[in-house]
């Protein structure tokens, strides 16, 4: 496994790089729905990449990205175990130098939920991994369904700026409790992660309703509404029954239906999603 940090190291070895290339981009801190896109790109590709890089464009002025957990060390030795060709952990003045000003951005999908939520975030997101594709150049780049608004604004970013490759979206990784697994989850004490469980627990009362018949969004989200509030440390942020292309919200489920929600527990601030079909 190799571990390059410049633009210019990875372009020398890019062109003797077995394809298909498979691209797995991450923020580090790696868990297991990290891996398991890692070891879906692995099976599927000749060459495997996987980038390391905290994003500082897609963090608001009060968010964590100070404190975003970082473990580079116990990364490189996770990702040498998957079988992994090449991690690329730029700095971030190699990915923003001095005078950086150029921006990608998809703007109607972004501007709804966590994008109401997270002014800017989307943007952030969109411009950094425009940027790594540009630079890694692969035939597939792999995305997690846990995150479903990011992978929708990528996908559409690829198709607008007909970029040359395939994204796949892998199904969420949850915990034994359906817990979707996050980086952010280690900021949960015990009694916390106990509490995070309500989020799995919304989303399943939702698949419950819809495959008993109920079409009707407002009364589903009243009734996930009124589970979430059942949990005294958890506070709602949004709960959307969105159409699952274009994010605009539902009245009646009659096409597939992203049901998507941020919750707080404590001061930690969850997402959580399932397609209703
Ligand atoms: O999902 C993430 O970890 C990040 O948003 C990504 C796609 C690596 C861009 O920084």
């Amino acid at each position: 496994m190799k571990v390059i940090k410049t633009i210019a190291e990875y372009r020398k070895i890019r062109c003797s790089l077995d394809c298909p290339i498979g691209f797995v981009p991450t923020m580090g801190y790696l868990h297991e729905g990290h891996i398991s896109l890692v070891r879906e790109a692995r099976k599927k590709n000749l060459s495997l990449v996987v980038s390391i890089f905290v994003n500082p464009t897609q963090f608001g002025p009060k968010e964590d990205f100070n404190t975003y957990p970082r473990d580079l060390e116990r990364d490189l030795t996770l990702l040498d175990d998957e079988g992994v060709n090449i991690i690329f952990c730029p700095s971030i003045v190699e990915m923003y130098p001095p005078g950086f000003d150029c921006w990608i951005e998809v703007t109607q999908l972004s501007n709804r939920l966590e994008g109401i939520a997270r002014p800017g975030h989307f943007r952030g997101v969109t411009t950094i991994v425009a940027k790594l594709l540009n630079i890694i150049n692969p035939d597939r780049a792999y995305f997690g369904q846990k995150d479903a608004q990011q992978a929708s604004i990528i996908k559409k970013m690829v198709s607008d700026l007909n970029l040359d490759l395939k994204i796949v979206v892998l199904p969420t990784v949850r915990g034994n409790d359906g817990l979707a697994i996050s980086s952010r989850n280690v900021y949960l004490n015990k009694e916390e992660r106990k509490a995070a469980k309500i989020l799995f627990k919304a989303l399943n009362i939702a698949e419950r309703l819809h495959l008993n018949g109920e079409n009707d969004a407002r009364l589903i989200c009243n009734e996930m509404t009124k589970i979430i509030e059942s949990e005294p440390l958890a506070s709602i942020d949004y709960i959307s029954i969105a159409d699952s292309n274009t994010l605009n919200e539902l009245d009646k489920i009659i096409k597939p239906a992203l049901v998507s929600l941020a919750v707080f527990i404590g001061k930690t601030r969850l997402i959580d999603n399932i397609i209703l079909n």
